[in-house]
C-alpha cells in the first residue's frame, strides 16, 4: 500500500536511530506477545469447542503458573522503562552546549521562528547542517506540539512556560514540521518546514538578513546601537572616550559642552535637543576644537532612528 512507504521516514537527525531503536523493541515485544495469545486463543477454541458428549471440569487456580505470568512481565515492562528513559535521558534531554538557540512560537495556526538576531520567520525553520539546534518554545494560544518525523522529535508548545527540543540535522534537505496535539480547526493545515543547508549558506543567509534587517524588532538602544554602526557615526565617533575626527559619545548626554555658534563661544547642556540638532544641522553648534565637517542627516534618519541613537548614547556614560 502507498500509505506504508512513508510510514518510517528517513531519520535525517542525530540521535533519530536511536529513538527508532526503542520504538522497535517495544514493537517486537509487544508482537511477540500478540501472537503468543493469539495462538494460543485460537488453539483453544479450536480445542475445547463445546461437544455435547463432554463433561466440563472445573480446574482450581496453579500458583506456579500466575506467579509466572506476573514476573516476566513485570521485568519485562521495567526493562522497557529503563531503555526508554535511557535514550529520553542521554539523547532527547542532553543538547551540546555549543547548539545554536532559536526560539519558537506557536499561533492557532502557524509556525514562527525567531533567530538570535532578532529576525522572525513564519512556518520555515532555517537551519545549518551538523549543528546542534535547540528550540526555546512557547505557545500564545492553545497547546501545540512540534513534531519532525525524519528527525524523530516531538515536543508541546505550552502556552505560559516555556519548553525546549533539540536536534542536529544530518542531511541537507526539507523536511516538515506538524502539528501533534489538536489545537482547533486548521490543526491539520499547521505544517512548516524545516529547511537544512550547509553552514556556508547558511551563514550567508544570517549575513544578508542582518543589512536588510527589520530594525523595529529590536529595543530603542539596540536598534540605536545598530543604526551608530551602520549609518556611520563609528567612522568618526568613538564610544570609549577616545578621540577620534568628531567628539567621543561616552559621556555625551547630559554633559556641559563648550560649543562655538555662529563664532561665538557658548556653554550649552547637552541633552536630546542638542543631539538631535547635531544630527540633522551639525553646523548650528560645533564642538570647541572640533572642525565643521560633519555632514548633515536630514533626510536620511527618521524621528525614530535619531531618538533611537539618542537612547544608545545615553547609555554610553
Ligand atoms: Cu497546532 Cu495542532
Amino acid at each position: 500500500m502507498i500509505w506504508m512507504l512513508n510510514l518510517f521516514p528517513k531519520i535525517t537527525s542525530s540521535y533519530g536511530k536511536e529513538v527508532d531503536n526503542v520504538f522497535w523493541f517495544i514493537f517486537w515485544i509487544s508482537l511477540i506477545f500478540f501472537l503468543i495469545v493469539q495462538v494460543a486463543m485460537f488453539y483453544f477454541i479450536f480445542k475445547y469447542r463445546n461437544r455435547r458428549e463432554e463433561e466440563v471440569s472445573d480446574i482450581e487456580g496453579n500458583n506456579l503458573l500466575e506467579i509466572t505470568w506476573t514476573v516476566i512481565p513485570t521485568i519485562i515492562l521495567i526493562v522497557i522503562f529503563f531503555y526508554g528513559v535511557y535514550v529520553f535521558d542521554n539523547f532527547q534531554r542532553r543538547p551540546p552546549a555549543n547548539a545554536i538557540e532559536i526560539k519558537a512560537y506557536a499561533y492557532q495556526w502557524w509556525w514562527q521562528f525567531e533567530y538570535p538576531n532578532g529576525y522572525k520567520i513564519r512556518d520555515t525553520l532555517i537551519v545549518p547542517v551538523n549543528k546542534p539546534i535547540k528550540l526555546i518554545m512557547t505557545s500564545n494560544d492553545v497547546i501545540h506540539s512540534f513534531y519532525v518525523r525524519n528527525f524523530r522529535i516531538k515536543e508541546d508548545l505550552v502556552p505560559g512556560r516555556y519548553t525546549w527540543t533539540w536536534f542536529k540535522a544530518t542531511e541537507p534537505g526539507i523536511y516538515d514540521i506538524q502539528c501533534a496535539e489538536y489545537c482547533g480547526t486548521l490543526h491539520s493545515k499547521m505544517i512548516g518546514y524545516v529547511k537544512v543547508i550547509s553552514l556556508e549558506e547558511y551563514n550567508a543567509w544570517l549575513a544578508s538578513l542582518s543589512k536588510e534587517m527589520d530594525l523595529s524588532a529590536l529595543s530603542p538602544v539596540e536598534r540605536g546601537a545598530k543604526i551608530f554602526q551602520n549609518k556611520g557615526c563609528s567612522a568618526c565617533h568613538s564610544v570609549d572616550g577616545s578621540r577620534m575626527v568628531g567628539p567621543t559619545f561616552k559621556g555625551l548626554y547630559g554633559r556641559d559642552a563648550e560649543v562655538v555658534v555662529g563664532g561665538k563661544e557658548e556653554r550649552i547642556k547637552s541633552d536630546e535637543n542638542y543631539i538631535r540638532e547635531s544630527i540633522l544641522n551639525p553646523n548650528a553648534k560645533i564642538v570647541k576644537g572640533y572642525p565643521a565637517i560633519m555632514p548633515s542627516y536630514q533626510g536620511q534618519l527618521s524621528e525614530d532612528e535619531i531618538l533611537s541613537l539618542i537612547e544608545y548614547i545615553k547609555t554610553l556614560k
